[in-house]
């Protein structure tokens, strides 16, 4: 099934079992790679449970995506809140009392500041729609057409204190076909993405992921049995 797409009948995903790792994930919008994780997690002995689906507006169909999969949901606007630093901490606090073993943005349209990221050290994964660290910022697939590239892709990478910045997981190339907009371009990205981010997810959440400096790279299981 496409990523994109809702199911009608998905498996509930939001009653974790005890040994289950634990996701949360925080939407902003569409949520296809919402669904990619849903999915992901749905699937017979995946180990995996997105337990919290949070957003920054209550419109976000991230949220209907994630009610759809019996997994709770919660809305933190900014408008809420006096200023950046205690939206910051109220979406911390919400977020810690799932404990999760990952935190994972997908498609989360706040730059988020260093009173929820120092929460969870090395915890946090993002995805963006280029190959990092050209075209940062919220408008990169628009940014790559302008600009004339002829290969662009995503980033999946671990979020630290700097936007779309924190050491590289994975990236993948998209290449940009004559008569793309942004919308047609931005499809074949997400394609990437929804590959990618469910594949980075788990793997953090096997304590696979090993942080030197900038560089991220994937442990053998025995290296993590060890
Ligand atoms: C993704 O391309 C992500 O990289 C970017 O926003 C998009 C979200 O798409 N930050 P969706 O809401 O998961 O469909």
């Amino acid at each position: 099934m496409a990523a994109s797409a809702v199911p009608r009948t998905q498996p509930r995903t939001g009653e974790a079992v005890a040994d289950d790792k634990r996701v949360v994930v925080l939407v902003s919008g569409h949520g296809s790679n919402l669904q990619a994780l849903l999915d992901m997690a749905a699937e017979p002995g995946s180990g995996m449970a997105v337990v919290l689906v949070a957003a920054d507006r209550p419109d976000a169909f991230g949220l209907e995506r994630a009610r759809r999969a019996g997994v709770d949901t919660a809305v933190v606007r900014t408008a809420d809140h006096p200023d950046r630093p205690s939206f910051d901490l109220a979406l911390r606090d919400l977020v810690a009392a799932a404990r999760p073993d990952v935190v994972c943005l997908a498609g989360f349209m706040r730059i988020l500041g260093p009173g929820f990221v120092r929460a969870f050290p090395g915890r946090i994964l993002n995805t963006h729609p280029s190959l990092l660290p050209a075209f940062r910022g919220a408008h990169a697939v628009r940014e790559a057409l302008a600009y004339g590239v002829k290969v662009t892709g995503c980033t999946v990478h671990l979020v630290d204190e700097e936007v779309d910045h924190g050491p590289v997981l994975f990236q993948a190339p998209v290449p940009v076909e004559p008569g793309d907009d942004e919308g047609r371009l931005h499809e074949r990205i997400k394609a990437e993405e929804h590959r990618l981010l469910p594949l980075a997810v788990r793997l953090l959440a096997e304590g696979r992921v090993r942080v030197e400096g900038r560089r991220a790279r994937i442990a053998d299981p025995e290296e993590v049995a060890r």
